[in-house]
């Protein structure tokens, strides 16, 4: 039973998500299901939590309609690369509203939870508890004035409502007043020894951040977890006087795993929950495995009832997306639904370079540039080219026939040797959970049958020696059989345009997308398997009987002599550097924006007011008008103007650090005002009598002073 991590439905999914959970995830699953394995592939949309109430909020409209918006759109995203689930289901279903009451119920029950009273903010105008990203006051760390009341997004410091300075509601602006509340609260405490003989004596074998993060959480003293929430979108806590009051979102979310199973099997989901036949892995990202690794595992532990343990938890790092972090709120992310709409039919390239870079052991970066360097050099220059070479060449000399195989030389024997090597480390690859590696392995066999046909040059041999060519073209076919296999779990569209050129099917094993009747895929040429789409117009072979298999992958007679096989297709096109830069000119237009608009804040800004002075104080500075004789540039600086200057009293020369703001001819006549009597210094090699006063922007922007009429040089201003 594979479980993906439910996405909120508060935004579309990105190259984060995919890359993390998704990609990798959806090729585990492909891969045991060609291996025969019965695997439940589940997944559905996390459709409470606060951040989705405050975006409806935003929009002006209900919770109800963001999550219908983004479930959608999310579910259809998945679909799109290829992604088919057994069922992607939603956390405001029915079924698991029911499930999640239930679950709740059984353990309150049981006496599994305790509550405690505390202390938190409440909006007497709005009349509702604040959680937590509903306090915005000032950072006590930084001053930012609106730092969340979880976190500062300007320093970063995680923070606590109680911790913000002049706290006040998002939702009236009114100050929070404190009021006491009760909660229910998992102690986890109670599990502490359990866990770690579970996890750190017994899953040694867990990816090392994994094991970390879960050794640290363990010897660091679990603490009890509130579970329940003081909000209106949830589901409610099903015990009388908790009026108002919702399950914590992180408690109903991964029963969702559990309420999608048995939506989708109804008779038979507790097969797979409660039976120990069943390897349970969760793909999820990085920030999520303390809730299923820790959390998630106590409360099933205080269920009881025979519910499993995960067997593995591969959680990945992050990506990055060009150097930054990704973000929803901030827009910085490649999206999924988008991806599909400016990229068409290059959904095998998105999947193929986020595999080739996933963030497995450290955090790792996308990029638009490697994007089109992956798709150019390597599925067009190696897999593509390979494969576009043999079956042409193939239709060139012997008739679109796979041509009988002579006596094999060394190389051919080499060369089909390897592929079984190949395999035994793709195959330790997948089931490790190392995809990077995996698809290192799958695109070796490319690289091997590239070199071979560069190696052999059948379309020089064809010249003189047929019965050779041919031989090299049985074993090149042999290849592309076999990629048309190993690359089902990595490139799934492009393996099927692959087997339809070739006439062959493959056993792709069974599925759940009609519930309890079982779906065998034995994916037949020209066949347009509902989620599972190839242009019904490629080129197709005629039907044959062929059936691949992934234990077949490796063997040396796929393609039996005298088979028929399809028109070449190229299997992948260059990406042009125009689409490229549509990208990035999306991305700069993005981090423009962003900086314009932090621009305009900083430009707001005021700072405080300066501690009290004396008139005695005041009257010390001798400030008077002045204007500019001449100016230049101060050699060899950026900053500094060197101006000659009519004070009425004199002529002198001030340097001031205006070159950025003024040029030299800008400030040829202008009336100014300066402090006259301020101490002479030297400013490179030059003697500066004074001060020029500018108005100065909380952004930087400086303009200088000026009378509102023209008045006398030396006109003291005071
Ligand atoms: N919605 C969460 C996230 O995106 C993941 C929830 S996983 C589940 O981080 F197990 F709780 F469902
Ligand atoms: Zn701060």
């Amino acid at each position: 039973m594979v479980t993906c991590a439910l996405p909120y439905a508060n935004g579309p999914v990105h190259i984060g998500h995919l890359a993390g959970v998704y990609v990798p995830a959806d090729i585990y699953v492909r891969y045991l299901r060609m291996k025969g394995e019965d695997v439940l592939y589940i997944c559905g949309s996390d459709e409470h939590g606060v951040p989705i109430t405050i975006k409806a909020r935003q929009q002006g409209c209900s919770p109800q309609d963001i999550v219908d918006k983004y479930h959608k759109m999310i579910k259809d995203s998945f679909t799109g690369l290829g992604i088919n689930f057994d069922i992607y289901s939603r956390t405001s279903s029915k079924v698991h509203e029911a499930n999640a009451s239930s679950f709740f119920r059984r353990l309150f029950d049981n006496e599994k939870f305790i509550t405690k009273e505390s202390e938190q903010y409440y909006d007497p105008e709005a009349k509702t508890f604040l959680a937590d990203r509903y306090i915005v006051g000032t950072c006590p760390k930084c001053g930012n004035p609106d730092a969340y009341g979880d976190q500062c997004e300007k320093c970063g410091s995680t923070l606590s409502p109680d911790e913000l300075v002049n706290p006040r509601s998002t939702l009236s602006g009114a100050q929070p007043e404190k009021r006491k509340t009760t909660h229910w609260y998992l102690p986890l405490d109670k599990y502490e020894e359990w866990l770690r003989q579970w996890i750190l004596e017994g899953h040694k074998e867990w990816r090392s951040t994994v094991y970390g993060q879960c050794k640290s959480w363990i010897d660091g003293g679990l603490q009890p977890r509130a579970v329940s929430r003081d909000l209106e979108w949830g589901v409610p806590v099903p015990v009388e006087g908790a009026e108002g009051k919702v399950l914590y979102v992180w408690f109903d979310a991964p029963i969702g795993y559990i309420s999608n199973s048995q939506e989708l099997l109804p008779n038979s989901w507790e097969k797979w929950w409660k039976s120990e036949d069943t390897k349970l892995v969760h793909f999820i990202g990085k920030d999520n495995i303390v809730f299923h690794c820790i959390v998630f595992p106590s409360m099933l532990k205080a269920y009881g009832d025979g519910y499993i343990l995960p067997d593995n938890v591969p959680a990945n790092e992050f990506l990055n997306l060009e150097g930054g972090k990704i973000s929803t709120s901030r827009n910085w992310a490649v999206w999924a639904n988008e991806y599909l709409v400016d990229f068409p039919g290059k959904q095998d390239v998105l999947r193929y370079v986020l595999t080739a870079n996933a963030p497995e052991t450290k955090d790792n970066d996308f990029s638009w540039k490697d994007f089109q360097t992956r798709n150019n050099s390597e599925l067009v220059a190696i897999f593509g080219n390979f494969v576009n070479r043999a079956i042409v060449l193939t239709h060139k000399y012997f008739g679109g026939k796979v041509p009988a195989a002579g006596e094999l030389l060394p190389i051919d024997r080499e060369t089909l040797a390897q592929v079984p090597e190949i395999k035994k480390s793709l195959e330790a690859n997948l089931e490790g959970y190392h995809f990077r590696e995996a698809l290192k392995d799958a695109m070796e066999i490319a690289r091997l049958g590239n070199k071979y046909i560069s190696d052999s040059e059948p379309w020089k041999v064809a010249k003189t020696d047929m019965a050779r060519t041919a031989t090299i073209l049985n074993v090149c076919l042999q290849i592309c059989a076999d990629l048309a296999v190993a690359f089902e779990p990595f490139t799934p569209f492009a393996a099927e345009k692959l087997r339809n050129m070739l006439g062959v099917s493959l056993y792709a094993g069974t599925d759940h997308r009609k519930g309890e009747q079982e779906t065998v895929n034995t994916y037949k040429p020209g066949e347009c398997e509902a989620l599972h789409t190839v242009d019904a117009d490629a080129p197709q072979a005629p039907q044959s009987g062929i059936v691949l298999t992934w234990a077949r992958l490796g063997e040396e007679n796929l393609l039996p002599e005298g088979h028929e096989i399809g028109a070449a297709e190229l299997l992948f096109a260059k990406i042009e550097d125009d689409a490229i830069q549509a990208q990035l000119d999306r991305l700069e237009k993005i981090k423009a924006e962003k900086e314009a608009a932090a621009a305009a804040e900083a430009a707001k800004k005021v700072v405080p007011q300066k501690e009290e002075c004396t008139y005695e104080d005041f009257e010390k500075m001798d400030i008077r008008t002045a204007t500019v004789l001449a100016a230049e540039r101060v050699p060899k600086t950026d900053k500094l103007l060197k101006l000659t200057i009519d004070t009425g009293i004199d002529t002198r020369t001030i340097v001031s650090g205006i070159a950025e703001h003024y040029s030299p001819e800008e400030m040829v006549g202008k009336q100014i005002v300066i402090l006259a009597n301020l101490k002479p210094r030297m400013l490179r090699g030059i003697e500066s009598k004074g001060m020029i006063l500018m108005a100065q922007q909380g952004d930087g922007k400086m303009r200088f002073v000026t009378p509102q009429e023209t008045v006398t040089n030396g006109s003291i201003v005071g």
